[in-house]
């Protein structure tokens, strides 16, 4: 039988779940595809932490080169994450002919063009179904299984730690912080957490999304992004008064001819199906002109289930070389009825406004004229009285306003000597 090679580059906790599945399913692995698929070498720059996986010795390496300028091995698997050196890597192994499979989203995101682009020049491929969602198979889905599809809209919860942080929140009602040390403690977290939080990952993730959806590989700067990291206790319990739940949300949405683009925490109805994802699960909404809608939705971080994504494109890339095939598909094509990104500023939506003010008579009405200036019309308000505080939280929800008359009417009342805090501005989400 065939063997095909593999050469891993990161032996973290992903790379260490993936050399299990292939140790415990060889044979099943073997009889779908039709060959062995051999791990030749692992090569990480720190080879002396503890696994709780056993790999012969004489496979691992702290030099690249060994699997990148090895002729027999036939597909780098890379791990590392990050920009740097994972790129240089990737790009070191199409020049050398090899198929790719990777789990980076903020490599795709960022560098994609030239990666792709490499990808083409070489006729090789590369394959991602890690880099979004961990092992629910979203990308396969775009790619394939919607191929003749137009897409209306793709949104959703892409990011499993801060989904994590906020459930917690809600549930348990721990605080933000003790809620991301938790999460970090399990693993889910990137390593610099404040990708998470911040809302970045969900931006990578969002541009991986929308290249296949609709052929653009945007900017991270082309996008609306804010994370949760301004989002308190206080914020998720009024939420949950008013009949919400608070999520971070990534949005697609065609409009007319342009595309919007935008992250950021969401009340969402308590009665929807996206306000009942808790943990660290995932739910993408696909909504095109044929399938129809579609809901995906499953862990979006952890080891066995990001494992399970990479040895899905193993598979994949095994069965193209076998072929000998240089595979277009994943190449999206650009949708040419959209003719650009619409600006945040033009997006309208009801809103959630936390002031935090000290507590004297006209305060209310200070406010209440800012907002009638902007046009900004009130649809509730709460203040509770609180013995003995000094500041005390006024919650509101507007109606529909545009994003750009919203932000500079809390720029103008974060001016008012009564206000204690910048106010906490949080989107309702219509769905
Ligand atoms: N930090 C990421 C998340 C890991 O929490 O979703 C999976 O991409």
């Amino acid at each position: 039988m065939r063997k095909i090679y593999l050469g891993l580059l990161g032996f973290g906790n992903v790379g260490a779940g993936v050399i299990k599945i292939l140790k415990s399913r060889g044979s099943l692995l073997r009889n779908k595809i039709g060959c062995d698929l051999v791990l030749k070498r692992i090569c990480d720059k720190n080879l002396v932490s503890k696994r709780d996986v056993a790999v012969p010795r004489e496979l691992l390496t702290t030099d690249a080169n060994q699997i990148l300028n090895d002729p027999n091995i036939d597909i780098v698997i890379e791990l590392i994450g990050g920009i740097h050196p994972a790129k240089e890597f990737i790009e070191e192994a199409l020049r050398k002919g090899k198929y790719v499979v990777t789990a980076n989203k903020a490599l795709l995101a960022e560098e994609g063009k030239e990666i792709f682009d490499l990808v083409k020049r070489h006729e090789k491929s590369i394959y991602f179904e890690a880099s979004v969602g961990a092992g629910i198979p979203i990308i396969k889905a775009l790619k394939e299984g919607l191929s003749a599809d137009r897409f209306r809209r793709i949104f959703g919860i892409l990011n499993g730690t801060t989904n994590f942080i906020l459930s917690e929140m809600s549930e348990r009602r721990v605080d933000f912080s003790q809620a991301l040390a938790q999460a970090k403690r399990y693993g889910f977290a990137e390593r610099d957490a404040r990708l998470d939080i911040g809302g970045i990952d969900s931006l990578h993730k969002l541009i991986v999304l929308v290249y296949l959806c609709f052929g653009r590989l945007v900017s991270l700067n082309e996008v609306f992004v804010d994370g949760i990291q301004r989002i308190s206790l206080l914020d998720v319990g009024y939420a949950e008064e008013l009949g919400y739940e608070i999520k971070l949300l990534s949005v697609a949405e065609r409009q007319a001819d342009e595309l919007e683009l935008r992250v950021h925490p969401t009340l969402i109805p308590q009665e929807h199906l996206l306000a009942k994802v808790r943990g660290i699960n995932n739910a993408i909404y696909v909504s095109t002109d044929l399938a129809g809608d579609l809901l995906f939705f499953g862990p979006g971080a952890g080891r066995a289930a990001a494992a399970s994504a990479v040895v899905s494109d193993l598979q994949e890339a095994a069965l193209d070389l076998q072929a000998g095939l240089f595979r277009r598909r994943f190449f999206a094509t650009e949708d040419k009825t959209i003719k650009g990104l619409r600006p945040i500023d033009k997006s309208r939506s009801r809103y959630y406004i936390r002031f935090m003010v000290v507590d004297k008579p006209g305060v209310l009405a200070a406010i209440a004229g800012v907002l009638a200036k902007f046009d900004i019309s009130i649809a509730s308000v709460t203040q509770k009285e609180r013995k003995r505080a000094k500041v005390v939280p006024i919650v509101m929800v507007v109606h529909e306003v545009r994003e750009r008359d919203l932000r500079l009417a809390m720029k103008r009342i974060g001016t008012l000597k009564v206000i204690k805090e910048p106010p906490v501005t949080i989107r309702i989400e219509q769905i």
